[in-house]
């Protein structure tokens, strides 16, 4: 224990530091304690998940993705609960502590996303996860059904339910807890949402529930800098994305981003290492190394006669997405409209039926001014030509006349031809666009993260749907990998500013 919290009493075991405090005070349904690594996150997780163990029926769970990695955390629990409740015992078949009260307080893991069931028909007062970004979304909004009050009626006390966790940046679920806790508000900032839930007779209700992100710094954790003074130094050693994120606690920059060349705006670094003086306006105007840009009004002008394509990824709980691409007369493609079915949580689908999606794609395609009149090509997911159980995905779109061709799904060359497409050549001109206001594709590419498994693939169990139908339409359209274009230069046998200089003399 650090002098800090010796200093306060002889009896005091752990006490906050200001940071974990502040995490610790919060009154929120879900706190998250995020950002750089050695905050003191993991501990202040152990200890509030304590804080209702004179309950006699009161149950606690802290997850870690694997029991391998929960170790460190019961490692951590057997140095504090037992100097805390010297009565209390650890049951390591149940991963479970029983305190002297007869309140539980276990340990979980969530290894496979089929594991979260394991925890089905069970309830918990507190819901703790550490290291949240190891968990998809689908494994933690699951435990909110977890987490309902424990009734004993020998006991007048009541727990309190509620959900808390602990995260560095830059796991698999990166992309959803950004979305959730750190992109809706600054840190500290109460953020709110009304909810549609469902009591026992199915009637819905309406409820307010609150979220906060408390940003945690490697600095706020005094304990561990006065003990290892050298823990600095060496995540300073790290490769720059990986120290931004935990030393700084940096979400934009993490390791494993799958498409780190994808630019929402003019890169003015990457131009003026090519020489470029405009400014970022200009640049985008000339459509120079961004990759978004302003919409093209493609029923005015030459443009009114680039081709049009469509391409599409089926989805039901998961969102399905289609979007419409043009083809200039270079074979430069723009991304120009997209519908995305996605439910407002990301990743979780709106549910509508084939017929349902392709009626609204009929109705877009039959009255948007760019792509009314126009034939159209479709590609699409193979799979939805499965007539297996019955009419396919692909029958019912020919019902409202949308066609697709099958999609060619070899995944690697697939990517590769996405990275094709990105590549900026010398002057800032890159082989494809997307239009302003196709905001699924701005917002989930730049989430796609490596396969921890398989290398050079893309994790499929993020929100990769855009991305998959983006696949499709450039295994459609294969190009090759553009190459740097060789410097020229001259070379004189002599410096010609030499010999000047013995001209001169
Ligand atoms: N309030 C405290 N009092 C004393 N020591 C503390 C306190 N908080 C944290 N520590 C010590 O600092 C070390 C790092 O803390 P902890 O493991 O909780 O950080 P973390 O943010 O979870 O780190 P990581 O990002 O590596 O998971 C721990 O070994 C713990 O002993
Ligand atoms: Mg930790």
């Amino acid at each position: 224990m650090s002098n800090a919290v010796e200093e306060t009493s002889r009896n005091v075991i752990w006490a906050p530091q200001p940071k974990q405090a502040e995490f610790m005070r919060r009154t929120e349904y879900e706190a998250l304690y995020g950002g750089a690594a050695g905050g003191g996150k993991s501990d202040a997780l152990l200890i509030e998940a304590l804080r209702q163990v004179d309950i006699p029926h009161y149950r606690g769970i802290i997850f870690r993705k694997t029991y391998e990695q929960l170790s460190e955390l019961i490692d951590r629990s057997q140095t504090l609960y037992s100097l805390a409740f010297p009565k209390a015992r650890y049951n390591e078949g149940k991963h479970m502590w029983k305190f002297p009260s007869g309140a539980k307080i276990f340990f979980g893991n969530m290894q496979h996303s089929k594991d979260r069931t394991n925890y089905q028909g069970k309830r918990y007062d507190f819901i703790g996860f550490d290291e949240l970004t190891h968990f998809t979304w689908e494994e933690y909004s699951y435990m909110f059904s977890r987490n309902r009050p424990s009734k004993n009626p020998r006991s007048r006390k009541r727990t309190v339910c509620y959900m808390r966790a602990a995260t560095n940046p830059g796991g698999i679920g990166h992309g959803w807890v950004k979305e959730r806790f750190i992109k809706p508000a600054d840190p500290g900032t109460r953020i709110s949402e009304e909810v549609t839930v469902r009591d026992p007779e199915g009637k819905e209700i309406k409820i307010i529930r609150d979220r906060v992100f408390i940003q945690a710094k490697v600095f706020d954790n005094k304990a561990l800098l006065d003990e290892d003074p050298e823990y600095l130094g060496s995540l300073a050693l790290l490769p720059e994305k990986e120290r931004k994120a935990l030393l700084e606690g940096d979400w934009d920059s993490y390791e494993g981003q799958y498409f780190t060349e994808f630019r929402t705006a003019p890169d003015l670094n990457e131009a003026r290492d090519h020489g470029c003086t405009e400014s970022a306006e200009q640049l985008l105007q000339e459509r120079r190394w961004t990759h978004v840009i302003d919409p093209i009004d493609l029923s005015h002008g030459e443009s009114r006669g680039w081709r049009i394509y469509r391409s599409y990824d089926f989805g039901y709980g998961k969102p399905f997405s289609c979007a419409w691409w043009a083809v200039d007369y270079d074979g430069v493609l723009y991304r120009v409209l997209e519908l995305y079915g996605c439910a407002g949580t990301p990743n979780e689908g709106v549910k509508w039926t084939p017929d349902q999606q392709f009626e609204k794609i009929a109705e877009i395609e039959r009255t948007h001014p760019w792509l009314k009149g126009k034939r159209i090509e479709g590609v699409a997911d193979p799979s939805i030509w499965d007539g297996s159980r019955g009419e396919s995905v692909a029958d019912t779109a020919s019902k409202y006349g949308i066609y697709f061709s099958p999609g060619v799904n070899e995944r690697i060359p697939g990517w590769m031809q996405c990275h094709y497409r990105l590549q900026f050549d010398n002057n800032g001109y890159p082989r494809m666009y997307v239009f302003k206001g196709c905001n699924a594709f701005i917002r989930t590419i730049p989430l796609m993260m490596y396969d921890p498994v398989k290398p050079e693939d893309l994790n499929t169990s993020l929100e990769d749907h855009v991305a998959d139908e983006w696949r499709y339409m450039c295994m459609s359209r294969p190009i090759k990998p553009m190459r740097p274009e060789e410097k020229k230069e001259v070379r004189f046998v002599n410096d010609p500013l030499d010999l000047l200089k013995e001209r001169r003399h």
